[in-house]
C-alpha cells in the first residue's frame, strides 16, 4: 500500500507543482516508487513530467470511468504520472452526485499496490478536485511564499483540512508547512518564518525544519522538461529536497 501525500493551498502560484515534480525526482532517486497524479486542469505537472495529455488517457478519463487507472499511467524518467490536461475542470459541473468526493480515492484504491508514495499535484482553490485530493489522502504538504498572504491563508487551510477530517477522511494528517523561495539573507523571510513557526505551535501543526530556497535551477529544469536530480545535482533546488525527503522519513511519513 502506498502513503498518499497531497500537495494544497488555496493560494496560486506558490509552488505545489515545484514541490510535486522535485520531490518525485529526489524520492525516485532514492529508489522509492513513486506516481504523480496532475489534478490540475492547468496541467503544469504533465507538462514538466514531459507527458502525454493530448492523445493519451487522463485523470479526467479514469475519473468518468473511460480508462482504466492503469491505462493511464505512462512511465517517465522523475516517475510514473497519470496527466491531466483542460477537460479536468468540467469535473465540477458533470458530477454532481453523492460521494463525489470519492471519486479519486476509488481509482488510487486500484493502484495503491503498485508504488510506495504517491503524490498528488492540485489546483489552486479549494474545490471538488481539491477536496477529492485530500479525501484519497494519509498526509498533505502545505507550501507557502515566506509574505505576509501566505501566512493569513494558512487558517484557512487549515480549516479546510480539519473539515475533511471530520467528514470524510478521519485518517488525514498535516505532514506539515513547507515555506518556499526563501532568501537566506532575507530579514523578511526570518520573520515570517519565525511567525509561521508561532501559527504552527498553536493549531499544533508541523512546520518542516527544510526551506525551499529560491532556485532558478528549480525553475529552469522544469521548463525544459528535465529530472533536476540529474539536470543540476549539486543545485540548492536538489539539496533542500533532499533534506525534505530526509525529514519525511524521520517524521515516519515515508
Ligand atoms: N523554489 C523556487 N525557486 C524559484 N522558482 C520557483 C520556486 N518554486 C516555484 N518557482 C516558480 O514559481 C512559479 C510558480 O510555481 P508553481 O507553478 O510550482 O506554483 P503552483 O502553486 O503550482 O501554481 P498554481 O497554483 O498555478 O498551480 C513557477 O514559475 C515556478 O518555476
Ligand atoms: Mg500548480
Amino acid at each position: 500500500m502506498a502513503v498518499v501525500i497531497s500537495v494544497i493551498t488555496q493560494k496560486g502560484g506558490v509552488g505545489k507543482t515545484t514541490v510535486v515534480n522535485a520531490l518525485c525526482a529526489s524520492l525516485s532517486k532514492r529508489r522509492y516508487r513513486v506516481l504523480a497524479i496532475d489534478m490540475d486542469p492547468q496541467g503544469n505537472l504533465s507538462l514538466s513530467f514531459d507527458a502525454d495529455s493530448d492523445n493519451a488517457a487522463t485523470i479526467y478519463d479514469v475519473l468518468k470511468g473511460e480508462a482504466l487507472p492503469i491505462d493511464s499511467i505512462q512511465r517517465q524518467p522523475v516517475a510514473d504520472i497519470i496527466p491531466s490536461n483542460i477537460l479536468l475542470s468540467s469535473i465540477e459541473l458533470e458530477f454532481t452526485g453523492k460521494n463525489r468526493e470519492f471519486l479519486l480515492s476509488n481509482i488510487i484504491e486500484q493502484v495503491t499496490g503498485l508504488y510506495d508514495i504517491i503524490l498528488i499535484d492540485s489546483p489552486p482553490g479549494l474545490g471538488i478536485l481539491t477536496i477529492n485530493a485530500l479525501t484519497a489522502s494519509d498526509y498533505v504538504i502545505i507550501p507557502m511564499l515566506p509574505d505576509i498572504f501566505s501566512l493569513q491563508g494558512l487558517t484557512l487551510v487549515y480549516d479546510t483540512i480539519e473539515y475533511i477530517q471530520s467528514t470524510v477522511n478521519k485518517k488525514l494528517a498535516i505532514s506539515g508547512i513547507l515555506v518556499n523561495r526563501y532568501m537566506k539573507r532575507s530579514k523578511l523571510h526570518k520573520e515570517i518564518y519565525g511567525t509561521a513557526q508561532l501559527i504552527c505551535h498553536k493549531l499544533n501543526v508541523n512546520l518542516f525544519k527544510t526551506v525551499i530556497r529560491n532556485s532558478k535551477t528549480l525553475a529552469e529544469a522544469q521548463s525544459i522538461q528535465t529530472d533536476i536530480t540529474e539536470y543540476s545535482p549539486k543545485s540548492s533546488g536538489v539539496k533542500d529536497f533532499n533534506s525534505l525527503v530526509t525529514e519525511l522519513e524521520e517524521l515516519n511519513i515515508i
